[in-house]
């Protein structure tokens, strides 16, 4: 299974490396790559075409400074927009990336009425926010990307921590996408293992806390720009699960109505994601640390959604 066609917005970092991983998994017949920069979305998409024939892929690739080749497609990931240097937080690019988010959100309405929106720029509640308003799309077809990078992050660590596979790891974080994000002890385990049983509390807390800073650790280390492959691995995933309608239940940001006590913002919560986009916001019985964090998570996006309109 795969789609007609997947647009990436946004050929930098994140953006380019989508396509490339859509490409090598030929999930969708063809992958258009947009920028505003004249060349870049071109010389990037045709470098990838160029790989086709070593990693045996059939997807065309192509490159774009207009949305015409857009036209149709089945999913838009958007990632354009500034990304975050040492010192910022996600929450600094507020104003710019609503701007860039914004128009490319009209555009993706214009040419693909039906299409899904995967947002991936941040601050990334609030830009599937303006994509969501921009687009008047419902809910089923606007979701973020950031509880699946930052659930990777985490298992990654807890592998590394245990010496085990990060496939044997199951865990969900939820929330914002930012330091407020919400990893679920209760629900994390190696092999159906509680970790609470193969790890004391104060080297979980460790874990968790490097989770939290997991974007500013790369940011810190690459200096010029944020993190790309993990958050395109990431992008694709869930991608897939859509375009294959695997109905898998991954941690995304989705509009809530009512869902966790909140309603009107987008949050990072378990959604099970298939053909259409969101099939369904999946609830959980959550003890009341958990909720108490998920409600400060929620705070903290209303907040700035308040310095977006102000
Ligand atoms: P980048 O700076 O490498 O690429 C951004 C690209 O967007 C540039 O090529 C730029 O020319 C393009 N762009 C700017 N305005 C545009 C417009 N109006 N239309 C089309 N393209 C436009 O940045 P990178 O590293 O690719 O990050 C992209 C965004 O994704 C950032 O906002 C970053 O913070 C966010 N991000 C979010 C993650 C998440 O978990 N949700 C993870 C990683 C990055
Ligand atoms: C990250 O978590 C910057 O949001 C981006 O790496």
């Amino acid at each position: 299974m795969s789609a007609r066609k997947i647009t990436v917005v946004g050929a930098g970092h994140v953006g380019e490396s989508c396509a490339q991983r859509l490409a090598e998994k030929e999930l969708a017949e063809e992958v258009v790559l947009i920028d505003i920069i004249d060349g870049i979305p071109q010389g990037k998409a045709l470098d990838q075409w160029e790989s086709a024939p070593i990693e045996g892929f059939d997807t065309r690739v192509v490159g774009a400074n207009d949305y015409e080749p857009a036209a149709g497609s089945d999913i838009f990931i958007v990632t354009a927009g500034i990304a975050r240097k040492p010192g910022m937080s996600r929450d600094d690019l507020l104003n710019t990336n609503a701007r860039i988010v914004g128009s490319v959100s009209s555009e993706i309405a214009r040419v693909a009425p039906d299409s899904i929106i995967m947002m991936v720029s941040n601050p990334l509640d609030v830009m599937a926010y303006v994509a969501l308003d921009t687009t008047g799309f419902p809910r089923e077809r606007v979701i973020g990307m950031a509880g699946v990078l930052d659930t990777a992050r985490y298992r990654s660590f807890v592998a590394l921590e245990l010496d085990v596979s990060v496939e044997d790891i199951q865990a969900l974080v939820l929330g914002g996408h930012g330091d407020t994000m919400v990893p679920l002890v209760n629900y994390t385990s190696v092999s159906g293992i509680p970790l609470t049983e193969l790890l004391p509390r104060e080297r979980i807390d460790a874990l968790i806390e490097r989770t939290r800073n997991g974007g500013a650790e790369i940011v810190g280390y690459l200096k010029t720009g944020s993190a790309y492959y993990a958050p395109s691995a990431a992008a694709v995933q869930m991608a897939e699960a859509i375009v294959k309608n695997k109905r898998r239940i991954l941690p995304c940001a989705a509009y809530l109505e009512g869902e966790y006590g909140h309603e009107g913002i987008f949050l990072g919560v378990p959604c099970k994601l298939g053909r259409g986009g969101l099939v369904e916001v999946v609830e959980l019985t959550l003890s009341d640390e958990e909720q108490a964090m998920l409600d400060g998570s929620a705070e903290h996006v209303r907040s700035t959604m308040a310095a977006l309109s102000g």
